[in-house]
């Protein structure tokens, strides 16, 4: 018989929900991360829907190349905030950080930003994501979730700051250093006036105080929080541990966990796949448990259909601020009676189904 597949946390282990996230009215900016497909998208959809029954209004940013909100949401959105149906103070927005830099190539400045570029890996990404910020700061939402991209892509942009910083102090250096020299070489090689380095430096220049800012406010847990989604296997806890010890490099606070996917052993199915998935899933979840015990770890059900649609991430969202229970109790009379008759519901349909084979074949 399976082990039962609902693991509580600890005596005076946190609450296992996200009710803390929604309690937590200093909350300004909220990411959310995680694998490759463990749900991050549907856990940042879901959230951002609470937190617009809690706050006065929240924005749902997508910075995954590959975005899917509008798949959660069945709704096209932009690089624009738009409104989410159904709500009048949930807005949505698809941002790719890597083509947002139609605005350089405009400027002509494509040569040297791929050299500052290979000089300061990511410093393009950093710059973009730090204009969207900055223009995201201006509209004045009350909470901002983002649904990021798997780990590696995440982890990047957090260090933007840092990337950011160092861009300029190496500007500044060469500025130093050279002087007016890279001017005359850009205007001797026919770059124009404005293609100078003075111009991206200006760049990075009028960007340190949004960079400073959002550092400081990235750091400051009553702002930001990161929230991990999960699913109950091997390289997914990996994976998280890897996340949350970066994260505490960066001092970005981290107290949530969501294991998504979970099996509970519910169903009088005999199904020896499913016992063992679910014996499987056991062990990684205790060792979240044991890894993680001062964090709010929320355990989220795997359904038999996928989350799509406001209305099935509504309906999915009560698992999210009340643990779930499995309906039935492995063990009980109750269950075992169930068992029971559905095993002779299935005995009968087997039954029948063989009579009429039998008679099938006598006919023929
Ligand atoms: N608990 C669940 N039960 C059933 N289906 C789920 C569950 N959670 C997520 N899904 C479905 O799994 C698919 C992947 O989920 P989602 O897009 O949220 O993952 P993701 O981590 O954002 O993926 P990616 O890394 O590709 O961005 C979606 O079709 C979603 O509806
Ligand atoms: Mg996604």
């Amino acid at each position: 018989m399976a082990t039962t597949a609902v693991v509580d946390a600890g005596e005076g282990a946190p609450d296992p929900t996200v009710r803390n996230l929604l309690e937590q009215e200093s909350l300004k900016w909220v990411f959310v991360g995680g694998k490759g497909g463990v749900g991050k998208t549907t856990c940042s959809s879901i959230l951002s829907i609470l937190l617009a029954s809690a706050r006065q209004s929240v924005l749902v940013i997508s910075t995954d190349p590959a975005h899917n909100l509008s798949d959660a949401f069945q709704q096209r959105f932009t690089k624009f905030p738009t409104l989410v149906r159904g709500f009048n103070n949930l807005y949505a927005m698809e941002i790719d950080p890597k083509v947002e830099n139609d605005d350089f190539s405009n400027e002509g400045m494509e040569g040297f930003l791929s050299e500052l570029t290979n000089a300061i890996p990511g410093v393009d990404e950093a710059m973009s994501f730090a204009e969207m910020l900055k223009l995201v700061q201006t509209m004045d939402y009350s909470v901002v979730v983002f649904d990021t991209a798997p780990t590696g892509h995440t982890l990047r942009l957090l260090q933007f700051p840092a990337t950011l910083e160092k861009g300029l102090e190496k500007m500044m250096a060469l500025k130093n250093k050279f002087g007016g020299l890279l001017n005359q070489a850009t205007r001797l090689f026919g770059l124009g006036d404005e293609l100078n380095e003075d111009a991206m430096l200006g760049r990075l220049e009028g960007m340190k105080d949004v960079i400073e800012q959002v550092n400081r406010q990235f750091k400051d847990p009553d702002l930001t929080t990161f929230v991990c989604v999960c699913i109950p296997e091997f390289l997914s806890l990996y994976e998280t541990e890897r996340l949350v010890q970066e994260l505490a490099k960066f001092e970005i606070d981290a107290h949530n966990i969501i294991i998504n996917q979970v099996l509970f052993d519910e169903e009088a199915v005999e199904s020896k796949l499913l016992k063992a998935r679910i014996k499987m899933q056991q062990k990684y979840i205790d060792q979240f448990h044991m890894l993680y015990d001062d964090f709010n770890i929320t355990k989220l059900p795997l359904l038999p259909e996928e989350v799509c649609g406001v209305q099935a991430l509504q309906n999915f969202s009560r698992h999210f601020l009340t643990p779930y229970k499995p309906a039935l109790k492995r063990g009980t009379v109750e269950e075992l009676e169930l068992r029971v008759s559905i095993l002779k519901s299935a005995l009968q349909e087997a039954e029948s189904e063989l009579d009429r084979l039998r008679k099938g074949k006598q006919v023929a």
